[in-house]
């Protein structure tokens, strides 16, 4: 049981099996992590370098405990502390950690592409832990295991992503995985946060939030990410509220089981209420606990897996 590629750089570029095998093998994984004794030997003589040139708090803590889970030596490294600072550019850096013979690099960069780059020019297997707006192929995977937990098949779903979808990598990875597998994406936001390329991807575009939320599955809110923002997309943050904020008045519109989702780090007030994020219909504290099991998944299968070290 492996994956039939060194990298993961995107949702995009697997198939509809790929990401199956993802999704089973993190189901087995879970079960794993619910153990008093949370550890397999999986990797075990492997090591992981967790590369982050960007602020993680979820992200790079699952990566380590995902790591650490299947028995590998971990290391982490931080840009700030790092000889990046006296010059050194990012190929030479990845060089020299790979001549201390590392196996798995997981990399956050600013840079869309930066990650596809280092993969081109390393030997290790390279994971994209969120490449500038490009894509965030983990957390879309969790987002899905997420969703495929409580509402099994994807085909008759309709997922509404809110926000910022302009500067969203992770709206991107959830668009390529669900409509991969069959559900229905729609998308809403102002439309200085809406690329006009997105109807391409087969979604359906919407200014209005009410309209978007009407009859969904599961609502997916966006970070407002005004670090990557280049001027004033939108009046105010009381007015993005206002218009775009998913509250409760506004979640009777959706489907009465309906799953509320945040990749994190949420701006309460702002995208999401704080009666929305802690209420009933909030799974995103299950999609942090998700996210090391599905990361175990990535990391077991791409260093090429056998199926009696998932802990079956
Ligand atoms: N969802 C996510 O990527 O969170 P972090 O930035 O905390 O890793």
């Amino acid at each position: 049981m492996s994956l039939a590629r060194k990298d993961l750089i995107t949702l995009e570029e697997l198939s509809v099996e790929e990401v199956i095998q993802i999704l089973d093998t993190a189901a087995s994984f879970k079960e794993v992590v619910q153990r008093p004794i949370k550890k397999v030997p999986a990797l075990r003589g492997k090591t992981v370098v967790n590369l982050f040139f960007e602020p993680s708090t979820r992200t790079r803590t699952s990566f380590e405990l995902a790591a650490k889970r299947l028995s590998a030596d971990v290391v982490n490294f931080t840009a700030s502390d790092s000889s990046l600072v006296k010059g050194e550019c990012l190929l030479d850096t990845i060089r020299n950690i790979e001549a201390m013979n590392v196996h798995t690099i997981i990399m956050r960069h600013a840079y869309s592409g930066s990650v596809e780059l280092v993969a081109r020019h390393s030997q290790a297997a390279v994971v994209n832990a969120g490449d500038g707006t490009h894509a965030h192929p983990t957390q879309g995977l969790l987002d899905m295991f997420t969703i495929r937990e409580r509402k099994g098949d994807f085909k008759n779903l309709t997922v509404t992503l809110v926000g910022d979808i302009t500067h969203s990598r992770v709206a991107r990875s959830n668009i390529h995985g669900l409509r991969k597998l069959g559900a229905t994406v729609r998308i809403v936001g102002p439309a200085t946060l809406i690329p006009k390329s997105m109807a391409r991807l087969g979604v359906e575009v919407y200014t209005r939030l009410d309209e978007a939320i009407r009859d969904a599955d599961v609502i997916n809110i966006l970070r407002i990410q005004l670090e990557r923002q280049d001027g004033q997309l939108f009046p105010s943050a009381r007015e993005y509220a206002n218009l775009y904020g998913v509250n409760a008045r506004r979640l009777k519109l959706a489907k009465p089981d309906v799953l509320i989702m945040h990749p994190g780090p949420m701006n309460r007030g702002i995208e999401i209420s704080p009666r929305v994020a802690d209420g009933p219909h909030a799974v995103i504290l299950d999609q942090v606990t998700n996210g090391v099991a599905v990361r175990m998944a990535v990391l077991y299968l791409l260093a090429g897996g056998e199926s009696d070290e998932t802990g079956d």
